[in-house]
C-alpha cells in the first residue's frame, strides 16, 4: 500500500506545496520514501528520496518546485528495496513522462525484458517503471497521451492506482485504477486525485469515485472518465463528502482496526501476488533442511502454527514453532548448519524475533523471513524473504497482516509439497485455485456478518471469561480469537485444542460459561461435536463459527456465526479468524475501550 496524489491547479498556483501537504495526509499508507514531479515551461522536475516525508523535505525542500501540475507518492516498498532510485515518481527514457503507482504489476519482469530489448533503459528495480516506458512507446507511435496510458494499462497484469503527467501534454493528468483505491476531488478551476480522500479534503469536499478499471483525464476545468478496456466515456456526478480528515483516514470507519478488517479481501489478493521465484527458492531451502523451526511472537506465531500443520499435511515435512523469546532455551543446543529458521514478523522489527534470528545465524542456521515491511531488519537478516504486501497496519492488533501471513505460508506449503513431490500436479493446481478464491470468500463473509456479530458482542460483552476451542489447523484460529479478545477487551480468555479441553479446562465450565467453537465442516467435525456435547452437558453457552446453513451444528449451538460454504478445509483458518476479529473489536468498543490502541501494547515491540 502506497499513497498517490496529483493536482492540476489554476495557472498562478504552485502544485508542489499542495502535493507535499497532501502526502502528509497519506503518510499512514506508507512512509519509507517519498517523491514529487511537476511540469513547468516544457520541463519535468522530479525530487525523490528515501525516508519519511519530513526527513526528505528537510534535505531537498519538496515545496520548492515550479509548475501548477504535479504528482506525488509516499511509498511502502513491495518490489525493490526502499532506495532513492526505487522511490516514485518513475520516468521514461527521455524524462518527459512521470508516473506514480500504488499496487503490484505481476508481469513486470517479462515487460521489462521486452522493453529492454527495444532499447529502453531502466533506472530502478521496481515493477512500476515498466509503465512510463510503455507509455513512451505508444506516444512515439503517434497516439495521444491518454490513449498511450490506456494502451499501456492494457498490457499490465496486477493491481494499480496510477497518476501520470507528460511535458508533451502539460495541462493534463491521467489517472486510473484496478483493485487499488483512487478518488478524484473536484475543485474550482482545479482538480485532484488521491489514494484516499483526506489528501484533498482541505481543498474540496466534492468527490468522484473511480470504479474498477476506469481511468480519468483531469484538466483544470473538467474531469472525463473512461473505461480502460473499451475506451468508452462514462458520465458521473461528484458527491459531497462531510467527513473530517480523521474520519477520512479511517475510510469513514470509526477505527483503523475496522478499516483494516474490511481491507482483508484486497490485502489477501495482494499477498497472493508475491512472486513465485521466492516461494520456489524458499521451498528448495526448506526441502533440504534437517530441522525446520518457525519463529515468531504473538499473532505471527499463530500463523506459524497453521504452517506446521500444512507443511506436514501437504509436504510430509516435520517442523516446530518456537516463540522467539524461548527459542534459545528451547532449541539453542540443537541448532546447526542443517537448521532452517523461518521467521515470521509483520513489522520485521520485533526485538525477541531478531535476537533469536541472530543467535540462530551465529550457530550456522539459514534464515528465511516473511514480513510486511520491506527494508526492515528481518529483510536484512534473511537469506530469502517474502513480502506480505498488506500495506501499513495502524491498529495495534494484527488483523489483515495475520490472514495474509497464513495465506503466504499456505502457498509456501504448496510450493514445498511440489518440490518434494508429495502431491500430484493436478492437486497442486486445484489447491492453488482454492487458495486464489479465499479473498472472494472473505469479501462475501464481510458483507454478511458484521451486524450479527455486533448483536452477539452486545449479548456476551459482560461475561467474565471466554474459551475458544478448535481442532487441527483451527487450534491456531482459536488461539488467535483468544488473543484478539483479551488484548482488546481485556477479558481473561483461554484457548485450547478442543480435544485437550477435557484434560483440565473443563473444570472451569459451569452454567453460562461462553465457549466459542471454530467449527468448519471438515473431517474433524464429528469429534468437535463430541466436545460441544461435553461443554453443553455442563451448561456452557455454545457459540459456533460454522459453515453456512450447517443445521447439525446450529441446532447444538446457542448462537452461531456463518462462514461461506465451499472453502477448502486447509484454508479455513484465514476465513474463520475474521468473525473472531470482529467479535473482539465490537466487545472492545462496547466496553468503552479504544481497539486501535490497547493499553500497554505497542505495534512493534522493540525491547526484549
Ligand atoms: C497481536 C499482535 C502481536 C504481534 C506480535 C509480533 O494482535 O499484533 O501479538 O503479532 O507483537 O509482531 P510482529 O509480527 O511484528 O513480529
Amino acid at each position: 500500500m502506497c499513497g498517490i496524489f496529483g493536482c492540476i491547479l489554476d495557472g498562478g498556483d504552485r502544485a508542489a506545496p499542495i502535493i507535499h501537504s497532501a502526502l502528509n495526509q497519506l503518510e499512514y499508507r506508507g512512509y519509507d520514501s517519498v517523491g514529487e514531479a511537476t511540469i513547468h515551461s516544457g520541463h519535468l522536475y522530479v525530487k525523490k528520496d528515501v525516508g519519511k516525508i519530513s526527513e526528505v523535505h528537510s534535505s531537498v525542500n519538496l515545496d520548492d518546485m515550479p509548475g501548477s501540475v504535479g504528482i506525488g507518492h509516499t511509498r511502502w516498498a513491495t518490489h525493490g528495496a526502499p532506495t532513492q532510485k526505487n522511490a516514485h515518481p518513475h520516468t521514461d527514457c527521455q524524462e518527459k513522462i512521470a508516473l506514480v503507482h500504488n499496487g503490484i504489476i505481476q508481469n513486470f519482469a517479462e515487460l521489462r525484458k521486452e522493453l529492454e530489448g527495444r532499447g529502453h533503459l531502466f533506472k530502478s528495480n521496481t515493477d512500476t517503471e515498466v509503465m512510463p516506458h510503455l507509455i513512451e512507446d505508444y506516444f512515439k507511435e503517434g497516439l495521444s497521451f491518454s490513449e498511450s496510458v490506456r494502451r499501456a494499462l492494457l498490457r499490465v497484469k496486477g493491481s494499480y492506482a496510477i497518476a501520470a503527467i507528460s511535458v508533451d501534454d502539460p495541462n493534463t493528468i491521467i489517472c486510473a485504477r484496478k483493485e487499488s483505491p483512487l478518488v478524484i476531488g473536484v475543485g474550482k478551476s482545479a482538480n485532484y486525485l488521491a489514494s484516499d480522500i483526506p489528501a484533498f479534503l482541505p481543498m474540496t469536499k466534492m468527490v468522484l469515485f473511480l470504479e474498477e478499471e476506469e481511468m480519468a483525464v483531469l484538466k483544470r476545468d473538467e474531469v472525463t472518465i473512461f473505461n480502460i478496456g473499451s475506451g468508452d466515456q462514462t458520465k458521473r456526478d461528484p458527491m459531497r463528502i462531510e467527513w473530517t480528515v480523521e474520519m477520512a483516514q479511517k475510510g469513514g470507519k470509526p477505527h483503523f482496526m475496522l478499516k483494516e478488517i474490511a481491507e482483508q479481501p484486497l490485502a489477501l489478493q495482494n499477498a497472493l501476488r508475491g512472486e513465485l521465484i521466492y516461494y520456489n527458492l524458499m521451498a528448495t531451502i526448506l526441502a533440504k533442511a534437517r530441522n525446520i523451526i518457525l519463529l515468531a511472537c504473538g499473532t505471527s506465531s499463530h500463523a506459524c502454527i497453521v504452517a506446521t500443520y500444512l507443511f506436514s499435511k501437504l509436504a510430509h515435512v516435520n517442523s516446530s514453532v518456537s516463540i522467539a523469546s524461548e527459542f534459545m532455551e528451547q532449541f539453542g543446543n540443537s541448532v546447526d548448519e542443517g537448521t532452517v529458521v523461518l521467521a515470521v514478523s509483520q513489522s520485521g522489527e520485533t526485538a525477541d524475533t531478531l535476537s533469536a534470528i541472530r543467535s540462530a545465524k551465529d550457530k550456522g542456521a539459514t534464515i528465511l523471513g516473511i514480513t510486511n515491511v520491506m527494508g526492515s531488519s528481518l529483510t536484512r537478516l534473511a537469506s530469502v524473504y517474502i513480502g506480505q504486501n498488506s500495506g501499513p497496519e495502524i491498529a495495534v492488533a494484527a488483523t489483515k497482516t495475520f490472514t495474509s501471513q497464513v495465506l503466504i505460508l499456505s502457498k509456501l506449503a504448496i510450493a514445498l509439497a511440489e518440490k518434494r513431490g508429495t502431491i500430484r500436479s493436478d492437486e497442486i493446481d486445484s489447491l492453488m485455485t482454492d487458495l486464489g478464491r479465499i479473498p472472494w470468500y472473505v469479501k462475501k463473509e464481510l458483507e454478511s456478518n458484521d451486524e450479527k456479530i455486533k448483536r452477539l458482542a452486545a449479548k456476551y460483552r459482560d461475561r467474565f471469561s471466554f474459551c475458544f476451542l478448535g481442532r487441527g489447523l483451527n487450534v491456531a484460529t482459536a488461539l488467535e480469537g483468544r488473543l484478539k479478545l483479551l488484548e482488546l477487551a481485556y477479558t481473561p480468555s483461554l484457548a485450547y485444542s478442543a480435544g485437550e479441553s477435557k484434560h483440565g479446562f473443563i473444570a472451569l465450565v459451569n452454567e453460562n460459561y461462553p465457549v466459542i467453537f471454530i467449527a468448519p465442516n471438515d473431517d474433524l467435525k464429528s469429534r468437535l461435536i463430541g466436545n460441544i456435547m461435553e461443554m453443553k452437558a455442563r451448561g456452557a453457552d455454545i457459540i459456533a463459527i460454522t459453515e453456512e446453513k450447517d443445521k447439525e451444528l446450529q441446532t447444538l449451538a446457542d448462537d452461531w456465526i456463518e462462514v461461506p460454504k465451499g472453502i477448502n478445509p486447509l484454508f479455513t483458518p484465514i476465513v474463520y479468524a475474521i468473525p473472531l476479529q470482529l467479535f473482539a473489536y465490537h466487545v472492545s468498543v462496547m466496553r468503552g475501550h479504544d481497539p486501535d490502541r490497547p493499553r500497554n501494547l505497542a505495534k512493534s515491540v522493540t525491547v526484549e
